[in-house]
């Protein structure tokens, strides 16, 4: 049988426990992944206390309270505070999703907060994300037109404008990526659910004049086909986004364009 062993400075240790807030009657148990490239240490997974009288009711509220108010250390990307940058995404009680909008009351008990899963990890709460879009890249994520460009707009019907409803929301916060095990084990060759679900968006706007190119570009057991419906994406997609229905859409139009 195979054993896998992960390098001995990988296993999280307990770490430092941090004072209650003074005074404070109604708290909440924060236990936070911490690790630094600097120190060569384990990481270590650290408890904090926050007062849920004196702060946001989201857990990126209380990550940004933890960072103000008690230990600046705490390391963790963050910009929009509403659903909209994707750059928030972490893994809040076993499940990839938003900070921002993931409720610290959806918590039964202690809050725990890790990195996303199977990413390489930059610092704490940050992972690295280069192959993630570099991978999006791949895909020439834009408008591609061979005719001339209109005097104005290129018009779209509100039909055709609808079928992109459910694709262009994507926000690229990788959380379904991360949850997929196919992506965890083909990540340098399978593009995974959200650049597939990005490369669909792209795929059902009638105004698009790069079809065929852009199928040929995922016609190959690995970029497209690594997907074997396991649905962790969709169930786990903070914006509520189908990329399993994205790919299968994809693999229905190779199928139709070789009848
Ligand atoms: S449905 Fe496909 S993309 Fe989604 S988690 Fe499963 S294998 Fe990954
Ligand atoms: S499909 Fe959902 S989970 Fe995946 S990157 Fe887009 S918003 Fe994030
Ligand atoms: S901070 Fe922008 S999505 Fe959470």
């Amino acid at each position: 049988m195979v054993e896998f062993a992960l390098p001995k400075n990988s296993k999280p240790i307990e770490g430092k426990e941090w004072p209650k807030p003074e005074g404070a009657t109604n708290t909440k148990a924060v236990k936070v992944y911490r690790w630094s490239p600097d120190d060569g240490q384990n990481p270590r997974i650290d408890t904090y206390h926050i007062d849920l009288d004196d702060c946001g009711p989201m857990v990126l509220d209380a990550l940004i309270k933890i960072k103000n108010e008690v230990d600046s250390t705490l390391t963790f990307r963050r910009s929009c505070r509403e659903g909209v940058c994707g750059s928030c995404a972490m893994n809040i009680d076993g499940t990839n999703t938003l900070a921002c909008t993931k409720y610290i009351a959806d918590a039964k008990n202690d809050l725990r907060i890790y990195p996303l899963p199977h990413q390489e990890v930059i610092k704490d709460l940050v992972p690295d994300q280069t192959h993630f879009f570099a991978q999006y890249r791949e895909i020439e994520p834009w408008l591609k037109t061979d005719t001339p460009a209109p005097e104005r707009e290129r018009l779209q019907s509100p039909e055709d404008r609808a079928k992109v409803d459910g694709l262009w929301e994507c926000v690229l916060c990788a959380c379904c990526s991360t949850s997929c095990p196919s992506y965890w084990w083909n990540e340098d060759r399978y593009l995974g659910p959200a650049i597939l679900l990005q490369a669909y968006r792209w795929l059902a706007d009638s105004r698009d004049e790069a079809t065929g190119e852009r199928l040929d570009n995922l016609e190959d057991p690995f970029r497209l086909y690594r997907c074997h419906t396991i649905m962790n994406c969709t169930k786990t997609c903070p914006k509520h986004l189908n990329p399993a229905k994205a790919i299968a859409s994809i693999k229905k139009m190779m199928v139709d364009r070789r009848l």
